[in-house]
């Protein structure tokens, strides 16, 4: 009788070339996908931007006007990683810490103004009356104190010129008395709360924002991002 023939390959030596496979499948894949996604990681799941997150100067709070919002441009620090070959490549020998990147952006301040009818996102925004100017602004530019500082900062809105729909820089209308925004055609109110279009809520505010005694105001780069709906960072920031 023919000798049944022994299996080359047993079941263990099967398993072991599956666990190899799979090790060696990880080491070639988890890099490449770690440096894919690690932007979305870093902004996403572990909070960081690449933009600096130090103080930066905006415009003295007496400038802002008393009846419409004002527009001033920003400049914060950028750690941008992705041009640095680049930069390598046409200024040879530079170190990383040489390359200052800017990132201009915009802020629009302005007085808020008292909700007279509250209105419902989605279908109708506030009415508003007109904006509150702290009245001690008449009579100075700086020097305020503790009280006074945290009277403007109780009053003033701190807005990114981003729109919370997919972030063309918005403009305010005198006449209409909104920002519109030029892209799709989403509308606020003076306090950047929602009118209408298709941004799911109001503008961003800076949520770090602080006047000091010189009369100027500071900002940080952070903004009221809430989980759910408008998870997303700002695309304009
Ligand atoms: Fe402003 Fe779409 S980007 S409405």
């Amino acid at each position: 009788m023919a000798e049944l023939q022994k299996d080359p390959i047993t079941r263990s030596d099967f398993l072991g070339f599956g666990v190899m496979g799979a090790i060696v499948g990880a080491i070639l894949t988890i890099p490449p996908a770690a440096f894919v996604l690690s932007p979305v990681i870093k902004t996403d799941l572990l909070g960081e931007s690449d933009v600096g997150s130090g103080w930066v100067e905006v415009a003295s709070v007496s400038e802002v006007s008393a009846e419409e919002p004002s527009h001033f441009k920003v400049e914060f620090p950028l750690e941008q990683v992705y041009g640095e070959r680049a930069i390598q490549k046409k200024y040879p020998g530079s170190q990383k810490s040489d390359m200052k990147y800017k990132l201009d952006n915009a802020i629009w301040l302005s007085w808020k103004a008292p909700i007279k009818q509250q209105g419902r996102q989605g279908s109708t925004g506030d009415i508003v009356g007109k904006p509150e100017r702290p009245a001690f602004l008449d009579q100075k530019s700086e020097g305020f104190t503790e009280s006074e500082r945290k009277e403007i900062m109780s009053r003033l809105n701190v807005l990114s010129n981003s729109c919370a729909h997919l972030g063309c820089p918005v403009r305010w209308f005198p006449h209409e008395q909104l920002f519109l925004c030029p892209c799709h055609g989403g509308m606020y109110d003076i306090n950047g709360g929602w009118v209408g279009g298709p941004p799911p809520r109001g503008m961003y505010r800076y949520t770090e924002a602080e006047v000091r005694e010189n009369g100027k105001l500071y900002v940080r780069h952070k903004y009221d991002i809430e989980p759910g709906l408008d998870k997303q960072q700002p695309y304009v920031v």
